[in-house]
């Protein structure tokens, strides 16, 4: 197997990933280099989609606080989110907004040079930050990108997948297997960093591209660290209810819409959601998604509707450019017509346990953005938290290492190593069959609504296809490595949503209807399951 040395090396191309690779590289003396790989193609991501845009509590703006914020996002995370955490998160805002500026990207604004901002559901004031209308991720990603392929310190691999991270005799994090168009390389790194990404694959319907499938929850899981609160799948209320029987992707209508004014209703224009939540279409995102997933099942329908037409044409077309062609591609004119939507699979609020420097339980890996849990987030993601937490995480990871010493622990056991990835194995004809199966057996067990059953169904269901693949270690393709880490990882969701007996946030169990007393956070790794006393 081939073999290299980095000082430090980062798994994705997603905002998380390529910020801090720059800002390592800008940040730190890197004897042996930065090295960044991404499994397709550079800023295939679930950054690129992003759409309503990424939370500032900005200086400038008088209308908010970070103790506004804080109260906000406290309320959405059902009791799970961690003060200090989205403290520091929320403090952080206003520097590394002017910081991202420095690496090309910018945010729309108004006549006068001032940022716009805008409202999602759950927060009190106006205070997302928004780029190209409704193309937060697509802007953002495009300026990192550019900055990191016009930086010559930081060598990237494209096509190329990590597929098992390197664990060292003393127990550390000292380097990752790769796997690309040139075969397996050994690269030994006394820095890992996860920024892979979500799970939305796992599920049938997903508001996530392709590349979504759960990896480093994998990965981090199969080299000894802690995972917490898998069990918190967000589910968006809305997203485009078209798709055809290959492709369940499904377009986001974003909350920003909803936010300007638009509104839930059946086709005939009845609108409900008064009988679920005060706050109507801005209810914190679980509530508005369980209420048109019972409109649905209850009136036996595909999708419920919303109504933009009341936001006006003007407005409309200027704030949501994307959303307006794609849904007139699909022959909606959200000017005049009413969009159908549904609710899919969105975020992932669980992962790699961290702290907010991004270490984690295993010395020398690290984790930011969606595949990380630092506490932000906890029941229920507020609107918008997910890129902000994504970039002020990717900042402080590369203020930590600053001064550190980054020399290579390359104290393996090679033998092993290299007998797990050695030789061919050919190809399984099943894959495509299996993801499939996969995917509808988390949608219809492990969904917006879960109970014992579902999830022992789920378990066993899950366990059949295991022995169906019938793959640990060398797979063929890139698509079975990430069956084999979606298998994995969706093992992780169902026990951990089995494990919490209660409901809180997005976790909702129909045999555990109320929230319980004690707030804790649970805790899977290789040796235990176990739920940590939550410390507010
Ligand atoms: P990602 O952007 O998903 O990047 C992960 C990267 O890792 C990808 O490049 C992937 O190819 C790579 N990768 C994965 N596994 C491997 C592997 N094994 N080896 C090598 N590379 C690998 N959040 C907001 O705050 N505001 C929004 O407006 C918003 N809108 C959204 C709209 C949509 C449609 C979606 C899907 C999400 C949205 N979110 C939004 C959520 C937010 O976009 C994501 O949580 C965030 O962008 C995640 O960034 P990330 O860098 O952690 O991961
Ligand atoms: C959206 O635009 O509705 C998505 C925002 C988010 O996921 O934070």
């Amino acid at each position: 197997m081939r073999n290299s040395k980095y000082s430090a090396i980062i798994i994705g191309s997603g905002i998380a990933g390529l910020y801090s690779a720059l800002k390592i590289q800008q940040g730190s003396v890197l004897p042996d280099g930065v090295l960044l790989i991404t499994k397709s193609k550079l800023g295939e991501s679930n950054s690129y989609y992003a759409q309503g845009g990424m939370v500032a509590v900005l200086k400038e703006n008088k209308n908010d606080s970070v103790d506004s914020h804080v109260k906000d996002t406290i309320k959405a995370g059902a009791g799970l989110s961690e003060l200090d955490t989205i403290r520091f998160i929320s403090e952080n805002s206003d520097k590394v907004v002017y910081d991202l500026l420095n690496f090309g990207v910018d945010f729309d604004r108004d006549e006068n040079g001032k940022f716009t901002l805008t409202k999602e559901a759950a927060h009190s004031v106006n205070r997302i930050l928004h780029s190209g209308g409704d193309a937060t991720g697509r802007e953002i990603e495009i300026a990192l990108c550019r900055a990191v392929k016009e930086n010559n310190k930081i060598k990237l691999y494209e096509n190329t997948l990590a597929v098992d991270l390197l664990v060292t005799k003393d127990n550390s994090c000292g380097g990752v297997i790769i796997y690309g168009e040139n075969g397996y390389e050994e690269v030994e790194a006394p820095v890992v960093v996860l920024a892979t990404g979500g799970l939305g694959q796992l599920y049938k319907y997903t508001t996530n591209p392709v590349g979504a499938t759960g990896d480093g929850f994998a990965l981090a899981y199969r080299a000894g660290a802690d995972l917490q609160d898998m069990e918190f799948v967000q589910f968006h209320p809305t997203v485009l209810a078209f798709d055809d029987e290959k492709n369940h992707n499904r377009f986001l209508i974003s909350e920003a819409v909803r936010g300007e004014g638009a509104k839930l209703c059946d086709k005939n224009g009845v609108e409900f959601m008064a009988k679920y939540h005060e706050k109507l279409e801005l209810a914190p995102r679980d509530i508005v998604a369980r209420a048109n997933f019972c409109e649905m099942r209850d009136n036996n329908v595909s999708n419920v509707y919303l109504n933009a037409t009341v936001i006006g044409k003007e407005k409309l077309l200027k704030r949501f450019p994307t959303i307006a062609k794609k849904c007139l591609e699909s022959g909606i004119d959200i000017t005049k017509d009413y969009i159908p939507v549904a609710p899919a699979a969105h975020y992932f609020m669980g992962g790699v346990k961290t702290n907010l420097r991004g270490e984690t339980s295993l010395k020398g890996l690290f984790a930011i953005g969606e595949v990380s849990s630092t506490g932000l987030h906890g029941g229920n993601r507020l609107a918008s938290n997910s890129l902000l937490e994504c970039v002020v995480c990717a900042y402080e990871v590369a203020e930590f290492l600053k001064n550190k010493d980054l020399t290579v622990n390359n104290d393996f056991d090679y033998d092993e190593i290299l007998t797990k990835y050695e030789g061919e194995i050919e190809k399984n004809n099943n894959t495509d069959e299996i993801k499939s199966e996969l995917q509808n057996i988390m949608w219809e067990n492990v969904g917006i609504f879960r109970n014992r059953e579902t999830l022992e169904k789920a378990l066993e269901k899950i366990a059949e296809l295991k022995t169906k693949f019938n793959r640990e270690y060398l797979c063929a393709t890139i698509n079975e490595y990430e069956l084999r880490n979606m298998l994995i990882t969706a093992e992780l969701v169902v026990k951990s949503a089995f494990n919490r007996k209660e409901s809180r946030g997005a976790h909702y169990r129909t045999d555990y209807p109320d929230t319980g007393n004690v707030c804790e956070h649970s805790i899977i790794n290789k040796k235990t399951i176990r739920r940590k006393d939550f410390v507010s």
